[in-house]
């Protein structure tokens, strides 16, 4: 961090207590309500293989990805699950696992990194995937791709995945709190904006088949 941004976030602090100091705490922290997305693609016939893609996201667009990857990977005819992954509680009898989250703070959402602990018995004997959603990536350069996919450097230290993604996210003001709000556009300079390339989430979830399915 330089020093420009150490002062905002000093600031920044400073401006958070006194409005929490006055009270706005509850306002500062309200998140707007999302819509998390989920779905189901049924394969050709009873025999064909289940993949389960589990997302985990804060204000809704990882799970638009999520589900455009169950897509994409459900339209040879494959089984496949889209869903939070707060709401999976059990994995057994998918014959691979996609895990993506959104980043947050330079880090995956704890939930998903959770996840991956909790399944890590499983997940190490099927065909593992990961990707990253995350605003780093709004510039694709390599420098940026590399620190992209270092996000998931702890997870790969639980199950190491057969193959990563990372990739440009959204950033939309209006489903944040006012908290974050403030700390994206005030301390990080985070520009608003939909950066989501789905022609490289299409072409990597089109190479990613066959190392989950062999
Ligand atoms: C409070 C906050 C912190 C964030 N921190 C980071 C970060 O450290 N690095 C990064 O690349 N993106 C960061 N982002 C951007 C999100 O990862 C990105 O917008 C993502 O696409 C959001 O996904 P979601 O809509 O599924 O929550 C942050 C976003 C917010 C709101």
């Amino acid at each position: 961090m330089n020093r420009r941004t150490f002062l905002k976030l000093i600031g920044a602090t400073l401006g958070v207590s006194t409005a929490a100091c006055c009270g706005l705490g509850t306002l500062a922290t309200y998140q707007p309500k999302i819509d998390f997305v989920e779905n189901h693609h049924q394969g050709g016939n009873k025999m064909s293989k289940r993949i389960l893609v589990a997302y985990a996201s804060k204000a809704g667009s990882t799970g638009e990805v999520a589900a455009f990857m169950g897509k994409t990977l459900g339209a040879d005819g494959l089984t496949v699950d889209v869903c939070s992954l707060e709401n999976v509680t059990d994995i057994q009898g998918y014959q691979a696992v996609v895990v993506g989250s959104a980043i947050r703070a330079g880090k995956w959402i704890p939930a998903a990194t959770k996840f991956v602990e909790t399944h890590q018995a499983v997940l190490s004997q099927i065909p593992t995937a990961y990707f990253t959603c995350c605003m780093t990536l709004h510039q694709d350069t390599p420098e940026n791709q590399r620190k992209a996919l270092s996000f998931m450097d702890s997870v790969r230290e639980i199950v190491e995945p057969a193959d990563m993604g990372a990739f440009a996210g959204k950033m939309d003001y209006g489903k944040i709190s006012f908290l974050e709000r403030f700390m994206v556009t005030k301390v990080f300079s985070t520009p608003e904006g939909d950066f989501r390339n789905w022609d490289a989430i299409q072409t990597w979830a089109n190479n990613l088949q066959p190392k989950l399915l062999g």
